[in-house]
């Protein structure tokens, strides 16, 4: 248990601009179910965690997190390189365009900027890991939607390779609240905080 090995980086190499597809793929950059915002939680989350190997855990699934955003970030700018006046004017880019021209700005696709509300950290060891089982199954029902709208073989190469890494978080939080209740209260079937619930 917690032999947890990262996995940081895939190549990012997209041949054909698609400002489009950038202009919803962003969201995992930005958006409340994005690569910043589970970075963030999780790096901030281990500061109060208890356990050695959950505070390690929480550690390298958030550096492994701040990974997965900069790949985020490349795709994005590797589908708005060299763009045409006809590109810019796509319906769905020209919003982010206007605001963002082809930088990278943490967004949700829907326009909304990254917001610390969109992640919690409540110093409780019960809520913040389901919170973090919650989070990685959102984050992989994005990367299926991104899956759902997008035809480029470049792209989705890198977002299955990241959907993928989701699904290996969610198993690997799965454990650690297992792990959670031994140290707790071997009986504690509900998860229930012991401090509180005599
Ligand atoms: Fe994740």
């Amino acid at each position: 248990m917690f032999v947890y090995e990262k996995k940081l980086q895939y190549p990012v190499r997209i041949a054909n601009p698609n400002p489009k597809l950038a202009a919803v793929i962003i969201s995992q950059y930005g958006g409340p179910d994005g690569e910043l915002g589970a970075s963030l939680r999780y790096l901030s989350q281990r500061y109060a965690m208890p356990y050695a190997e959950l505070k390690g855990l929480l550690t390298d699934i958030g550096t492994e997190e701040l990974g997965h955003l900069e790949m985020i970030g490349t795709i994005v700018h590797q589908l708005t390189r060299n763009l045409s006046e006809k590109d810019i004017k796509t319906a769905g880019f020209d919003a982010y365009f206007v605001d963002h021209t082809t930088g990278v700005y943490p967004a949700a696709a829907s326009g909304f900027p990254w917001n610390a509300a969109s992640i919690a950290v409540t110093g409780d060891v019960i809520a913040d890991l389901t919170e973090d089982l919650s989070a990685e199954q959102k984050a992989r029902v994005t990367y299926d939607n991104i899956l759902r709208l997008s035809d480029d073989p470049d792209v989705n190469d890198v977002i299955k390779f990241l959907r993928a890494r989701e699904v290996v978080h969610f198993q690997r939080f799965g454990e650690g609240l297992r792990l959670a209740r031994e140290k707790m209260d071997q009986k504690n079937v509900y998860f229930t905080n012991p401090a509180f619930d005599k």
